[in-house]
């Protein structure tokens, strides 16, 4: 859902170092291996981030591992080539696509604590409601803290806070793979351990996140990268999370789309994505704690999102890989049958007969008519069903 970690931090150097001279008014392109998987956040966040250092971003490309197999595929990877170095040595002009980012922060967040409304902490029916908030700040002077101090205030669980700072990281996850062929991470700093360990023990996660550029701060790459230890297989299925934002979200549709992306296909049920943007910090510190509340009843009740198109187009590519290396990928394979994710439609028999019958009578133009004209009672009659029988 972005470049690797060590991208970032490339970028990150090129700021701290004061060096974003050397690179403008330089045509730039990308060729990013993947497999396709919400790359398009990917090439957005290096386009936007070279527009950022005045450089001519042209339109890159992409190939998974079989693509570059592909005769065609590598003719129009030629074309595109030249295309490009001719636009580079003609100085031909190319369209911006990104706006740059707001100078200004964030309003000031100024909750009065004081004015808190009365909540009962703690249901001691429900103790065993295991929460742990992330964070890249904690107890700091930024909006962040004050965010997760009023969430903390208002939550009505006790919650154990991470800051993910403080892990001891050997280095980002450099692709090896042996996580998936052997189960345990390359790196020897225990994160693995630590990061199963943590969301197989708790019903929900919140995370507290500092944007910074065009994502998040690039420790949270760090992190992610390295979750990716756990193959495949969604970490916080059926659970509860939450996010707490400050920078800017709204100029940043990219970050939104990737953690919306992120919860649909992990199906981990965010209840609430909120930003520090409100000029009014009594309307945000109020959307605060009514959010933690409907977080922790959202949690007891075992409530289960809806997913669209970001989860439903995100799982059928999973799947699909999967499948398709299901002899090397043994672990995210069971895992993909055990949780009921290959959903081929060929599987389903009782559509196949219905399909094949429905060929055959479909052939005359009569049925087709009939078919028509009952179309609309026919797709509600299992709906009305329900609805007569007044069933639950
Ligand atoms: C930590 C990690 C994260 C990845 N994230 C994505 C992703 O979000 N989308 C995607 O299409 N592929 C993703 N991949 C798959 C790689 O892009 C793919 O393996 C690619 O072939 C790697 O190419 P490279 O060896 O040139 O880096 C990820 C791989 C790793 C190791």
């Amino acid at each position: 859902m972005l470049v690797p970690w060590q991208l970032i931090r490339f970028f990150q150097l090129i700021k701290e170092t004061g060096r974003n001279s050397v690179f403008q008014g330089k045509y730039a392109t990308s060729m990013i291996t993947c497999f396709h998987y919400y790359d398009h956040l990917a090439e957005e966040w290096l386009r936007g981030m070279s527009e950022d250092l005045g450089m001519a971003y042209i339109e890159g490309r992409t190939a998974d591992n079989e693509n570059m197999l592909n005769k065609d595929h590598r003719a129009d990877m030629r074309f595109f080539m030249n295309n490009f170095v001719n636009s580079c040595r003609n100085r031909y002009p190319v369209e911006r696509k990104f706006m740059p980012l707001p100078e200004a922060p964030s309003p000031r967040f100024d909750p009065n604590p004081a004015a808190k409304p009365q909540i009962t902490k703690s249901n001691p029916e429900h103790t065993d409601l295991r929460t742990v908030l992330l964070t890249d700040e904690f107890h700091e002077a930024g909006n962040l803290s004050k965010m997760i101090d009023i969430f903390l205030d208002s939550y009505p669980y006790p919650v154990e806070v991470i800051d993910i700072n403080q892990f001891p990281y050997e280095s980002g996850c450099h692709g090896c793979l042996k996580c998936e062929l052997v189960g345990e991470c390359d790196r020897k700093d225990g994160f693995q351990d630590f990061y199963m360990n943590l969301v197989n023990n708790c019903d929900v996660l919140v995370f507290g996140m500092n944007i910074e550029g065009r994502y998040l701060r690039p420790v949270w790459k760090l992190f992610l990268d390295r979750s990716f230890s756990n193959g495949h297989r969604t970490s916080m299925m059926g659970k509860h999370t939450a996010y707490l934002v400050a920078g800017p979200l709204r100029h940043l549709p990219g970050v939104r789309q990737f953690l919306e992306g992120k919860d649909n296909v992990g199906r981990e049920n965010a209840i609430f994505i909120i930003s520090d943007e409100y000029e009014d910090s009594s309307y945000l510190e109020s959307l605060l704690r009514n959010s933690a509340v409907h977080l922790s009843q959202s949690a007891l009740a075992g409530y289960q999102k809806s997913i669209n198109f970001l989860g439903w187009g995100g799982i059928k590519i999973f799947r699909d890989l999967i499948y398709s290396m299901r002899g090397v990928v043994g672990e995210d394979h069971r895992f993909y049958k055990k949780h009921g994710l290959y959903d081929f439609p060929q599987k389903e028999l009782g559509k196949n007969f219905f399909n094949l019958g429905m060929g055959l009578a479909f052939k005359s133009k009569a049925v087709r008519m009939q078919a028509f004209k009952r179309m609309p009672e026919m797709y509600i009659k299992l709906h009305k069903e329900i609805v007569d029988n007044k069933k639950e």
